[in-house]
């Protein structure tokens, strides 16, 4: 017999090659790769035995939407752009203890309301599950629950035509295909048992929800192997120190990626937030120095959150500089604007920027507010509570037009703001975007215009 082939395959991202390295080519990870048996031996080229032929048809046709499964968890529902489609694979990722189990016990007891629902686990003991699910108060949702780690055994239970409408598998990284000789949560494994479960939710018609562990480094394949199988990718985010959490769609072959949906991890289990900005404004009493209120799209929705700064002298050769929420070289571009462009001295402070609330923001219009909080801090003077800001910053100083001004505006004016400071937005090449509301609008084109509002910055010029 011959001998059978294996290869080293990097745990992070899946790729494989003959040798072992202690750096991965693909992905850069260090220390990532793990022999495995090769699957199967690569197969030969095409024999002359004729294939059926394919038929090609218009683009224009009768498709229905695809039919919905609602959860009636509304943040659930948006992120997964309005329901679970039958015959679809959804991952959901995570930090392990982000709450993706407590998640997936809600979410599979609010379906199981008008679907046939099972929750297979493969990490934890049905004492614990059912312990949970009394935590949580669902003890009495009709949820099949199971635990076990063999794909086959589940695909023999789920093979008929009364197979359940959703199915969560907990977590992926836990089941094991027995024909394969790596162990569970090697790339081989996770992989191969993903396309044996997607392959029956497609043959059933059953919403397939896996949920896999994020992992940093070590021998648990992350979900990032998976993310192009599945039809749709969730993340589940959040800083442990703080009590918000955000379902985030990276992929969604179903509806708009970038959506998200934000809940609240409580004693009794993940609640909804249907209005997140009031979870990212901190609260003043009085105005104060530093601070300023961004307004934000996350996905398809406005959210407002407040940037704090603070800048203070500094002894040091190199001052600290200490970027929480935010992008520290985004912030060395604007710092370097700052002091390129209007003449502002920043090289000898120590610069700290925090988000409040703990959101990770990725969006460039961030710049304008950003630059609003360092200035405000410079000078000592607050900028007023009640006004917004957003806009891009470009290298020049200039200050761009970014997307959804509208929503952005509204949203705040919803909030009880008056005032908003943002990029000349009315002009026709600019979109000309049309804003019928009551606030207060300073629209600028230059960062210049925004440090006039700071006249007691040191150095102005
Ligand atoms: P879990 O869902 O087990 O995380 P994951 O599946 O992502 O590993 O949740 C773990 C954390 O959630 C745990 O630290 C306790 C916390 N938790 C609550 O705060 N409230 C609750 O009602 C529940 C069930 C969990
Ligand atoms: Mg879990």
């Amino acid at each position: 017999m011959a001998r059978k082939q294996t290869s080293y395959v990097c745990q992070d991202c899946g790729a494989s090659q003959p040798k072992w390295a202690g750096r991965c080519d693909t992905c850069g990870a260090w220390n990532s790769f793990a022999e495995e048996i090769a699957p199967e031996a690569t197969p030969k080229g095409l024999s002359s035995k004729k294939g059926r032929k394919i038929d090609f048809v218009p683009l224009k046709g009768t498709e229905a939407q695809p039919p919905r499964r609602i959860s009636n968890i509304a943040e659930f529902d948006r992120a997964t752009g309005g329901g679970l489609v039958p015959g679809s694979a959804i991952l959901v990722g995570g930090d392990p203890g982000i709450g993706k189990s407590t998640l997936m016990m809600q979410v599979t007891a609010a379906l199981s309301a008008s679907f046939k629902c099972v929750y297979i686990s493969g990490e934890e003991a049905i004492d614990q599950l059912r312990l949970r699910a009394s935590r949580l108060g669902l003890s009495d949702a009709p949820v099949g629950l199971a635990a076990a780690t063999s794909v086959r055994n589940i695909i023999s239970t789920m093979d008929d035509s009364d197979a359940p409408n959703v199915v969560i598998i907990d977590s992926i990284q836990c089941m094991y295909v027995d024909n394969l000789d790596s162990a569970p949560g090697t790339v081989a494994q996770v992989r191969t048992s993903a396309q044996e479960l997607i392959r029956l939710a497609k043959r059933r018609g059953f919403a397939l929800i896996l949920v896999g562990h994020v992992t940093k480094e070590g021998m648990i394949a992350g979900p990032r192997v998976l993310e192009h199988i599945v039809d749709t990718v969730l993340y589940f985010e959040g800083d442990r120190s703080h009590q918000f959490r955000i379902l985030r769609a990276v992929k969604n072959r179903f509806g708009p990626a970038d959506e998200i949906g934000v809940f609240e991890m409580t004693e009794r289990g993940l609640a909804e937030v249907s209005n997140p900005s009031a979870l990212f404004l901190a609260e003043h009493d009085e105005e104060v120095s530093g601070a300023s209120v961004f307004a934000g799209m996350e996905g398809t929705r406005p959210v407002l959150v407040e940037i704090q700064s603070l800048i203070a002298p500094s002894s040091q050769a190199t001052p600290r500089r200490a970027v929480v929420g935010w992008d520290t070289s985004r912030l060395a571009m604007i710092m370097a604007v700052m002091e390129a462009r209007c003449g502002l001295a920043l090289a000898g402070s120590e610069v700290y920027l925090n988000v409040a609330g703990g959101l990770k923001i990725s969006e460039p219009a961030a710049d304008l507010a950003v630059a609003s909080a360092l200035m405000s801090s410079l000078s000592g003077t607050p900028v007023t509570s009640e006004t917004v800001i957003f806009g891009e910053i470009g290298l020049s100083g200039e200050v761009r037009a970014v997307s959804q001004t509208e929503a952005r505006l509204k949203e705040a004016e919803k909030l009880g703001f008056t005032r908003a400071i943002v990029p000349a937005f009315r002009k026709k090449d600019a979109g000309g975007v049309r804003y019928g509301g009551n606030m207060k609008i300073k629209e600028i084109k230059h960062l210049d215009d925004l440090l006039v509002l700071f006249p007691e910055t040191p150095g102005t010029r």
